[in-house]
């Protein structure tokens, strides 16, 4: 049997499985089965307080789920979707507590992934997908990280490398604004241009995530210690309470897509080959161009020391 005729056929009998995307692996349940929403829980070892984002084949699918699509919605939607990003609507009945957190609202992205799009198609109902990485760990970009990750517990459709790298960009979408709840590779900027394109005149705000872990200070982070090093190439580490003698080094040029691409290959490559600690160093002019927002932000939760000049 092939892997997607597989995944499907493990989904409709509730189980998990780990789905590829554009951005990184999902762990999968189907939306409609509770026994396997709460698998997906237990596998990550992730708190029931932290909502699930729901996986969509398109529009259609995505207005069935909720009660407050509006034109900013069609909008978004027409210019990203499939891709990177999540929309959070009020959400309707056909959308579990366990899904939200009992929030009353629910994120919605339609993922860029042929294999993935294929199974939620064919499977006829939509997927509520994490990424595939236990609680407060690095996301996953290629089936090994997931296989590893779980130690062979879940069944990993192979999707190739995730080519966008990190998570999708969380925004919660109103009649009179934007939120952004967490930034990705489709900045703020990419928004207001496309709402402006479709003569949507409302403010694209950055906000703190309404979700308790969203606001966690740690997050995406490696076994290992990461450095932060702004505007110097080497820097003092004396001072620092880490094995400094075996460091994985990443002098950070230029090209944010090449950069999110990256970025958790390079912090799971630095585990397994032993480095005791990762440093990476990068210019602090990056911290006013908006295509690096998304990155900076994964930086700043995965790190554990941080030097500047
Ligand atoms: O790119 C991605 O978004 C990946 C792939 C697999 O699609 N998924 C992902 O899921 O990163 P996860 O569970 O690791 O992060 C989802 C985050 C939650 O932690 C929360 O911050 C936000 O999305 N979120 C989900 N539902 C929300 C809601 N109703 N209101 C506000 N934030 C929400
Ligand atoms: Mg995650």
């Amino acid at each position: 049997m092939d892997e997607i005729k597989k995944a499907i056929q493990l989904l409709k009998e509730h189980d998990v499985v780990a789905l590829p995307t554009e951005t990184v692996y999902g762990l999968a349940a189907a939306i409609d089965s509770e026994v396997a929403l709460k698998k997906i829980f237990a596998i990550k070892e992730r708190p029931f307080f932290d909502p699930l984002i729901v996986h969509v084949s398109g529009q259609d699918e995505a207005k069935k789920l909720t009660t407050s699509w509006n034109k900013t919605c069609d909008a978004l939607t027409q210019e990203f979707w499939p891709g990177p990003l999540t929309i959070v609507l009020k959400r309707n009945d056909k959308i579990k507590d366990v899904i939200t957190a009992g929030l009353d609202s629910v994120g919605l992205r339609c993922p860029d992934h042929p294999a993935t799009l294929q199974i939620i198609k064919e499977l006829g109902v939509p997927v509520a997908a994490p990424s595939a990485n236990k609680f407060k760990r690095t996301s996953p970009t290629k089936k090994e990280h997931v296989q590893r990750e779980f130690e062979d517990q879940v069944f990993v459709v192979e999707g190739g490398e995730s080519r966008v790298g990190i998570e999708s960009t969380v925004a919660g979408v109103f009649d009179t604004h934007v939120d952004i709840y967490r930034p990705g590779m489709i900045t703020a900027q990419d928004i207001k241009a496309a709402l402006n394109n479709a003569g949507i005149n409302i403010p694209v705000n950055i906000v703190p995530s309404p979700v308790a872990p969203g606001q966690l200070k740690h997050h995406y982070m490696p076994k290992i210690p990461i450095i932060l090093s702004w505007d110097q190439l080497n820097p003092d580490l004396s001072t620092l309470s880490v094995p400094t003698d075996n460091l994985a080094v990443w002098n950070i040029s230029s090209n944010p897509a090449e950069t999110a691409r990256n970025l958790y290959s390079f912090f799971r490559d630095a585990e397994d080959k032993n480095h005791t600690a990762i440093l990476i160093t990068l210019d602090s002019n990056f911290k006013s161009m908006h295509e690096w927002h998304g990155i900076l932000n994964r930086l700043d939760k995965a790190k554990s020391f941080e030097i500047s000049r």
